[in-house]
């Protein structure tokens, strides 16, 4: 099921002209000819958004693929920031690194290769935004973890929390995954809609996307 009607995201992805940069069309003709599951345009220029209007400096996310998603946190964190990005396949290493590097982009990454949920107990400190969009069995877990680390005023923004609908229960949509990351995403969503530190909702964009602000 799409979240987003196809018409009303081409129409909102017609708007996003300016963005035709080329390495980033070229990530997205890599993702569209291997069918890797990056945010997309439309979700990607929420990310930068929500993250200059917080005026992030230092972000973290699990589960970075070949950077589509970092892409759009570097330009808001800018040169100078730290941004922080997880994967567990070393050839997403490479890739995001040649694709953020001939964009100009690369200055402000550490790349973790390994699993994302350790490299953030790895790092000490906190974090301005906590990104998330690991394999979905590790959602409960990722933002256990990620809650405490995200300081008063930062955010925690998750990938595929409406996860085609299936999460309503409504819907007789056939399951492609293991159901239990069905399972996995409703428990997330569930403990950060009755965690009283944080503000959230989920964007109904895409696949959905939680984002949290942390008031206290
Ligand atoms: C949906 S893709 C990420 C796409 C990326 N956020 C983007 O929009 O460009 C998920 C990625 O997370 C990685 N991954 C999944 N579970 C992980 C984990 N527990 N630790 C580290 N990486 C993980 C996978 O290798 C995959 O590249």
């Amino acid at each position: 099921m799409d979240i987003t009607a196809p018409a009303v995201e081409d129409y909102i992805r017609g708007l996003l002209w300016r963005h035709d940069e080329p390495v980033l069309l070229e990530m997205e003709a890599e993702a569209k000819e291997r069918g890797f599951p990056i945010v997309g345009r439309m979700v990607g220029v929420v990310l930068e958004l929500l993250a200059r209007s917080i005026g992030a400096r230092r972000v973290i996310e699990l589960g970075s693929g070949y950077g589509y998603s970092g892409y759009w946190f570097s330009r808001a964190v800018g040169p100078d920031g730290e941004l922080h990005l997880t994967d567990g396949d070393p050839e997403n290493e490479k890739k995001a690194r040649d694709y953020l590097t001939r964009a100009g982009l690369w200055d402000p990454v550490q790349f973790h290769v390994g699993d994302a949920v350790s490299a953030l107990h790895s790092l000490s400190g906190d974090f301005d935004i906590v990104y998330c969009d690991i394999d979905k069995y590790g959602y409960p877990e990722a933002w256990r973890a990620a809650r405490e680390r995200i300081r008063v005023g930062g955010l925690f923004i998750c990938d595929n929390t409406l996860w085609s609908g299936r999460v309503t229960g409504a819907l007789d949509v056939e399951e492609f995954r293991d159901p239990s990351w069905t399972e996995a995403i409703k428990e997330m969503n569930g403990a950060i809609a009755s965690d009283e530190r944080y503000l959230s909702t989920i964007l109904p964009i895409r696949d959905g996307d939680t984002v949290a602000l942390r008031l206290k």
